[in-house]
């Protein structure tokens, strides 16, 4: 598979979430999803212990039945998200338009998650809830760094990815879906995954450095 020519700093800086432009028709090789995985296990994870499962859903039934789930969570996270939107075009019009953006393109990602050709569910061994902090830390950065990871080498092989974390208020349900052992898995995101609409992406609006830049003191 030829990679995209992309420098470090162009792949870290335009790997974005991508929705509408994911090709809901061209299939994706199930090797290229292995080799992301396979990439993905270079991330680091506390004492080495890769305690990582990576579930790929490619069956239309199942990424239906999650498709429903994410659905049912979307519908009061849009009405929320609708809410604030409209105090941000009080305050700010132009974070206000980039947010505007955001939920317009989450609204096309929820309509058509069933169509997007592969799901991928990363999961870390354990039960989170009532974990302490250093507990929760330890556990989920032990997963988080191997799914950028895995998104990093999918935009190289010119694949679109969406961090989504929605379905999780129906984990069990989708732990039921996928026969994921709930009770000893914990699933941290769902990341559609699809060939994209061209190939070219620019780095995303971001707040200036100096007001999140702390130096030798807060
Ligand atoms: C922890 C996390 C959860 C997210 N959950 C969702 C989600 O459920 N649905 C969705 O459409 N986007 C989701 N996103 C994507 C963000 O909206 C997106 O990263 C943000 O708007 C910035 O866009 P960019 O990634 O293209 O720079 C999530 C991102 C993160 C990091």
């Amino acid at each position: 598979m030829t990679q995209l020519e992309l420098t470090p700093d162009q792949l870290l800086t335009t790997t974005r979430t991508v929705r509408k432009r994911l090709d809901l028709s061209r299939p994706v090789e199930p090797e290229l999803i292995r080799e992301c995985i396979e990439i993905a296990t270079q991330a680091p994870s506390g004492s080495n212990s890769q305690q990582w499962h990576f579930m790929v859903v490619t069956d239309a039934d199942k990424r239906q039945g999650l498709a429903e789930l994410y659905r049912k969570s979307f519908s009061p996270y849009r009405t929320d998200s609708l809410k604030g939107l409209k105090k941000l075009q009080e305050t700010n019009p132009e974070a206000a338009a980039v947010q505007e953006r955001v939920v317009s393109s989450a609204d096309y990602l929820s309509e058509h998650l069933h169509e997007v050709p592969v799901h991928v569910i990363p999961c870390i061994r354990g039960r989170l809830e009532g974990a302490s902090l250093p507990q929760q830390a330890g556990s989920w950065g032990s997963i988080l760094p191997s799914v950028w990871n895995f998104m990093l080498a999918a935009r190289a092989r010119s694949l679109g990815t969406a961090w989504t974390t929605l379905h999780l208020i129906y984990e069990k349900e989708a732990a039921e879906l996928l026969g994921i052992p709930y009770e000893k898995f914990t699933q941290t995101a769902l990341i559609p995954v699809a060939y994209t609409l061209g190939t070219d992406f620019k780095a995303g609006p971001r707040k200036p450095l100096d007001q999140i830049i702390h130096l030798n003191s807060w």
